[in-house]
This record gives C-alpha cells, sequence and structure tokens, in this order.
C-alpha cells in the first residue's frame, strides 16, 4: 500500500481552520487512492532548530556516511512517502517555526537529495506530489506567500515535480463570515 505522509503544523488543532482543511483533502485523496496515513503532529514531535552542536554531530555522521543514525528518521520518512501534505497556517509572511526546524530535520545531503558529479543537484524524494494546506488571515494571494514560495522551490530540490497550494484566506476580517469561506474551500475541488 502506497504511503502519505501528514506534517502537520497547525497548533490549537480542535480549531485550527488550516488543520480542518488538510483534513478534509486527506479524505479526498483517499478516496481516489489507497494509503496508510502517517500523521507528524509538529508540536508533539520536539524538533529543535539546527545549532552548532547538533550541526557538528550531524556533519560527523555524514562525513562517515552513516545515514542509519536515528537523528535522519525523519528525513527517511519524507524521502520515501509517496504522496505528503503539509498543513501549515500562514504566520508572519510564512509559516510556523517548527515547520521550519523540520526541515532542517529532513534536508539530508545524501537521502532528500545529492548532487552529481557536474555539481547538479539531484531529487532522491518518491512522492511526486506535495500539497501544501494553509489559511490567512488576510488576502495575500498563494503566489505572495512566502510560506508555500520555500516549500515549492525545496520540493523541486528534493525531486518532487508537483507543489499544489491549497489556501483560504480573508479569515480574520471582521466582516467576512470566516466559517463560509471554509466550507467553501472544503467544498472546492481540493485536489488541483
Ligand atoms: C503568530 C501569527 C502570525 C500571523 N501572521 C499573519 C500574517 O502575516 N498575515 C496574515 O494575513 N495573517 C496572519 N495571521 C493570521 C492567520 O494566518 C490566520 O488566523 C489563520 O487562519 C490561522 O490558521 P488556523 O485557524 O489554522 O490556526 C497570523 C496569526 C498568528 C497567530
Amino acid at each position: 500500500m502506497k504511503n502519505l505522509l501528514f506534517v502537520n503544523s497547525c497548533v490549537n488543532r480542535e480549531t485550527s481552520r488550516t488543520y480542518r482543511i488538510g483534513k478534509e483533502l486527506i479524505s479526498r485523496l483517499m478516496a481516489g487512492d489507497e494509503y496508510a496515513v502517517n500523521e507528524l503532529v509538529l508540536e508533539d514531535c520536539n524538533i529543535h532548530a539546527l545549532n552548532s552542536k547538533t550541526l557538528n554531530e550531524r556533519v560527523k555522521l555524514l562525513a562517515n556516511a552513516d545515514f542509519t543514525n536515528e537523528t535522519f528518521a525523519y528525513a527517511h520518512q519524507f524521502a520515501t512517502a509517496d504522496c505528503i501534505v503539509i498543513a501549515a497556517p500562514y504566520w508572519d509572511s510564512g509559516f510556523p517555526t517548527m515547520l521550519k526546524a523540520y526541515i532542517e530535520a529532513i534536508s539530508i545531503n545524501g537521502i532528500v537529495y545529492r548532487y552529481d558529479e557536474q555539481g547538479n543537484s539531484v531529487g532522491l524524494c518518491r512522492a511526486d506530489a506535495l500539497y501544501y494546506v494553509t489559511t490567512r488571515g488576510g488576502y495575500v494571494g498563494d503566489e505572495n506567500d512566502l510560506g508555500f514560495a520555500t516549500i515549492a522551490q525545496l520540493a523541486m530540490f528534493y525531486g518532487i515535480e508537483n507543489a499544489k497550494c491549497i489556501s483560504a484566506e480573508g479569515l480574520d476580517i471582521v466582516t467576512n463570515d470566516a466559517e463560509k469561506i471554509v466550507e467553501q474551500a472544503i467544498a472546492g475541488d481540493l485536489i488541483p
């Protein structure tokens, strides 16, 4: 069976609009294909931003081509997923810091990408699609969302051909009916 990795970067999941849309997307994906879903709740994962100590430990492992160390488990999981869904609210023009820390944890030369003899990067990830689900308080547009821009660029680098953004916005504008906007997003074509 194929496997779907759900990188859940939402907070306050009982009320998160991003999480709601993300979960709906996953049920639609599962209606079209059979997936075993692995959900990573980032706020429970305790992944820390790299620092001098952890980076140097990593460099040492990589110098010995020791890709089996536990520290690379998230990278292997990402590289071998058949489909990836990332759900992250739009924060400060991008996404929450815990998602950046997760990206630092998975971006391993030799697992998710490598360089060939000509110095070109070669993506090593199996997934052919990555869905980035987000909701925004104001009106920004997918094309101006630096969170999605980062993810789309990394997806290309990792060898994932399709990065798609699924968004709902204007949710914190008091004159808007946020619930209706979310319902419309869920009722719409979530799989572009
Ligand atoms: C820390 C933080 C930063 C935010 N930054 C922005 C922002 O830069 N632009 C914007 O339009 N909305 C911003 N918002 C509003 C969120 O994008 C909006 O409320 C979103 O729907 C939250 O998603 P959720 O319901 O899944 O938690 C921010 C909210 C928080 C809590």
